[in-house]
């Protein structure tokens, strides 16, 4: 079985204020893309990474992942307009044997490589698509235009999703085909083509860097890391 990770890596970085492209913004003086690369390709099972660059940095995110040396087969392509459609660029790159497919943000620079294997074993034992995810910790409410709670949602069932997401290919490629409306994530596309999505542990250290306060926390955990020798 071959096995490809996409990394979506297009994204303006809107959210996280006014600088770089998000991806190529540093943790630890290391572009968060580099980070997510090396851990993808370390893990026992990813044999290629394709990422999926910002359409004017295709040159600065391949010099990037050469002087970073990251141990494995990279593609870069130009990503797309939405996430949806850079990963589309990225899976119509891809080699005919690839038969697994793991999704994973630019975003999530800390995912341990342990995580991605965790998600191919489950593709491998039988499920067409895995999502790690969290249980929700905050109590959540729904509101409506006027700010005004109009329910507290019960959490039990709730679970935050994160990346890497893994996928048989043929069932990432149909859904990414036939799925319609607005999804934020790869498994929504799957769902929405009627699949099943099967959930497996998430990772604390898998958490996307969405807001600046993320930076720090990502800065924190990879000092702890380094001060541990780990990873
Ligand atoms: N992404 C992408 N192509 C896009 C938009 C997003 O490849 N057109 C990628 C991002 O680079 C990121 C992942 O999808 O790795 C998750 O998206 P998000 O966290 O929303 O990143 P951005 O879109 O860059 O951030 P923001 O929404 O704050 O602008
Ligand atoms: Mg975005």
């Amino acid at each position: 079985v071959t096995v490809a990770a996409l990394v979506p890596a297009a994204g303006r970085g809107e959210r996280l204020g006014p600088g770089a492209p998000k991806a190529l913004r540093t943790l630890g003086g290391v572009p968060l893309l580099v980070h997510a690369v090396r851990s993808l390709s370390q893990a026992r099972d990813v044999d290629v990474v394709v990422v999926a660059a910002p359409p004017d940095q295709a040159g600065a995110v391949r010099s990037a992942l050469a002087s970073w040396a990251v141990p494995a087969e990279v593609l870069v392509v130009p990503g797309g307009e939405t996430r949806r459609e850079s990963v589309a660029r990225a899976l119509a790159s891809l080699p005919d044997d690839v038969d697994v497919v793991l999704v994973h943000d630019a975003a999530r620079p800390l995912a341990p490589s342990d995580l991605a294997d965790a998600v191919i074993a489950a593709v491998r034992a039988g499920a067409d698509a895995v999502v790690p995810a969290l249980p929700v910790v905050d109590t959540i409410k729904q509101v409506d235009d006027h700010n005004l709670v109009q329910a507290t949602v019960d959490r039990a069932s709730l679970r935050s999703v994160q990346t890497p997401q893994g996928f048989r290919r043929a069932v990432l490629a149909d859904a990414h085909r036939l799925a319609g409306g607005d999804v934020t994530d790869d498994a929504g596309l799957v769902e929405a083509a009627g699949g099943r999505v099967q959930v497996i542990a998430g990772h604390p250290e898998a958490f996307k860097v969405t807001r600046p306060i993320d930076l720090v926390f990502a800065e924190a955990v990879l000092a702890r890391r380094r001060a541990t020798h780990v990873g």
